[in-house]
């Protein structure tokens, strides 16, 4: 068996174009125009280059990009000034502040400090339960974009055997919770989980999303599941994910591929989630399809 490949960059592509839609109607009806703010602290190469892109992407949908970028050595009272400032700041509509943060600076002192209305990444900690008891949330943007792949490749996920492996806030947590909210059965599978390839093995959707690379071979793998791989490890060999996808491509049912597919979701999902940010902030109707 061969896998269908899940094209994210196209798939990515498409969101785009809605989004850019959604903004031109948002312009044109309302003389809104959706704003997202990005603050980066420090200068570590793959945050700048997550942030660069974030901010040519919101721009090519039309959207206004507000960057911040703070030095290393900042006390985090200027960062929590900052996020006061954009909380406030009627222009702006999503705030991110990338991750990860310097080592003197208290993550989840920042994360809350953002309004939750504009929590674009759905971090805060008030997102994560309404996530989690099955409300309206900010939904964070890459297992947003997992699902989105899923939902479109299988329409109905109701009763399948889903497994995430990772446990992290970012991804697996909030992943786990949307498959629920699919009503599949979910398992959270991680780096200490006794027997993992078998715990595996009985998925039907497999998410990997633990940072190991190809750490999920083709024999973790049951016969015609679908595999969605969050992993993005710079390797000698370039960038690989945590699924080895010449083997496990040989077994799935259909597959993303590292580099085009979960990756390019999540910018995409971050501009959606900041339109339906803009939308919700006005009391206007949501775009179709662009949140959960
Ligand atoms: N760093 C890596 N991924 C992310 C993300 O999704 N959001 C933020 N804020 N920082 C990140």
């Amino acid at each position: 068996m061969t896998a269908t490949i899940i094209d994210g960059k196209a798939f990515a592509g498409r969101v785009r174009d809605r989004v850019g839609a959604h903004v031109a109607r948002l312009k044109e009806e309302h003389g809104i125009t959706p704003g997202l703010a990005v603050v980066l602290v420090g200068d570590d190469p793959a945050s700048d280059v997550y942030v660069r892109s974030k901010g040519k992407m919101t721009k090519a949908v039309g959207m206004l990009s507000l960057e911040y970028r703070l030095k290393a050595d900042v006390a985090q009272d200027e960062v929590l000034r900052l996020v006061g400032d954009l909380n406030a700041n009627p222009e702006v509509h999503g705030i991110l502040v990338q991750l990860p943060l310097p080592r003197h600076m208290e993550e989840s002192r920042i994360l809350a400090a953002i309004d939750p209305a504009k929590d674009v990444d759905g971090f805060h900690i008030s997102n994560v339960g309404l996530l989690s008891t099955g409300q309206r949330a900010m939904v964070p943007c890459t297992p947003l974009g997992c699902l989105m792949m899923l939902r479109d490749h299988h329409g109905d996920l109701t009763g399948m055997d889903a497994v995430v492996i990772g446990r992290s806030n970012i991804v697996g947590k909030p992943m786990a919770q949307l498959l629920l909210g699919e009503s599949c059965t979910v398992t959270i599978a991680h780096s200490r989980t006794r027997n993992l390839p078998e715990v595996v093995r009985r998925a039907d959707i497999v998410v990997a999303a633990v940072g190991r690379p190809k750490m999920v071979t083709g024999d973790w793998i049951k016969p015609g599941a679908t595999v969605i791989d969050v992993g993005i490890n710079r390797t000698d060999n370039g960038l690989v994910g945590d699924v080895d996808f010449d083997s496990a491509s040989q077994v799935a049912g259909a597959i993303t591929p590292v580099p085009g597919g979960v990756g390019p979701m999540t910018i995409a999902c971050l501009l959606a989630n900041t339109v339906t940010a803009c939308c919700r902030a006005n009391g206007l109707a949501e775009p179709d399809g662009l949140t959960v």
